[in-house]
């Protein structure tokens, strides 16, 4: 393989641009048991936001809202509501990252800084992909604070329960009709990543909602982007739906791996966090399908967790609800059994509960 030009370590931490930081940590603490661990704001000397920052195992979510009207945290939330800005990314040397994107024509989100606090020094610099969204480089190998310099530790006020949340699986954005192309071409050419699997149209649509998507990794697969356009159905793609409540292109969901679905799905279900449905005779065909798991398949359909095999091994998967009011970004619960690929068997299933979604806000 070619010389990677933009070794990366793996998923720094996600930042989410939100209406209500404070009332947003207590979800994700509770309901996706994520502990809390630092916090910058007022109280720490930042006067025009206040940012919660949440870790369960190499996972870390940053909750950020904006104090003032005047403030570009302000404008996106009001233009896109609560969404991911920020898709960070973990690399030795901070500097010539943003140098080797720039240079292969990468547009600076911010130039690298060197940021420092009592705990030492960590470099940021910064690259603007689809939409608003930017991918921050982040070095911190002279780092032992709990973040970021500035942000102070911060632990959670009631008894965390963690759910076997493990690591960022992988990071889908949802782009324009006829851009999805564009942007796979700027993350070959731009950041080194190469292509990874296409889905057309005849692999994920439903009489309807339609879309197109390419999965693009770095050199050592830590990072996926899939990347979904709408593509032509009778009726409105579940990404254009995204796209007129997102007013652009966005981050459309999250995957966290977890060891232990069952376990992890039970809790969330427990703690209220709303799932996609499918119906119960997807269960009808799963043995055949997929094959021996590990798992009962009655958990399975309790719980409604998908499955689906390929040539490597099988996974189990499950997508929440948007988890804001705007029908916009959501979560998928994934557990790989040696399967590396992203459940395609379920696309169908998956897209027609998505439309049931759809309908019941008005929007197919
Ligand atoms: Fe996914």
């Amino acid at each position: 393989m070619a010389h990677d030009f933009l070794p990366i370590n793996g998923t720094d931490h996600i930042e989410f641009y939100v209406g209500n930081a404070k009332q947003a940590a207590v979800f994700y603490q509770y309901a996706f048991g994520f502990d809390l661990v630092a916090y910058a704001g007022p109280e720490t000397g930042v006067r025009d936001r206040a940012s919660y920052v949440l870790r369960q195992n190499k996972i870390t979510l940053v909750l950020t809202s904006a104090l003032h009207p005047e403030s570009e945290i302000s404008e996106h939330v009001k233009r896109h509501g609560d969404g991911v800005k920020v898709l960070a990314l973990w690399v030795d040397d901070a500097r010539k990252s943003f140098q080797e994107t720039v240079s292969r024509g990468a547009e600076a989100a911010f130039e690298p800084k060197v940021l420092t606090d009592e705990y030492g020094e960590v470099v940021v610099s910064s690259i603007k992909t689809y939409g608003e969204t930017i991918h921050t480089f982040v070095e911190r190998k002279n780092y032992k604070g709990p973040f970021l310099p500035g942000y102070k530790p911060r632990k959670s006020t009631f008894k965390v329960q963690p759910i076997g949340l493990k690591y960022v699986d992988h990071c889908v954005g949802n782009v324009e009709l006829g851009s999805m192309n564009r942007w796979v071409e700027f993350y070959e050419k731009v950041m080194g990543f190469s292509l990874l699997v296409t889905f057309d149209d005849k692999d994920i649509s439903t009489e309807y909602s339609a879309l197109m998507s390419k999965v693009v990794a770095n050199g050592n697969g830590y990072i996926k982007f899939p990347i979904n356009e709408p593509a032509q159905g009778r009726k409105k793609s579940q990404i254009e739906e995204y796209l007129d409540f997102y007013h652009g292109p966005g981050v459309q969901h999250i995957a966290v791996a977890t060891d232990d679905i069952v376990f992890t799905v039970t809790e969330m279900r427990k703690r209220g966090v709303e799932f996609l449905y499918v119906p119960e005779t997807y269960y009808e065909d799963v043995p055949q399908r997929v094959g021996k798991i590990n798992e009962s398949l009655e958990d399975l359909r309790k719980l409604n967790i998908l499955a689906d095999r390929d040539e490597e091994g099988y996974l189990l998967q499950i997508f929440t609800k948007p988890v804001q009011d705007r029908p916009t970004v959501f979560f998928e619960i994934i557990e790989r059994n040696g399967a590396k690929s992203f459940g395609k068997g379920n696309f169908k299933a998956l897209f027609e509960s998505i439309e049931r979604e759809q309908a019941l806000r008005g929007n197919l």
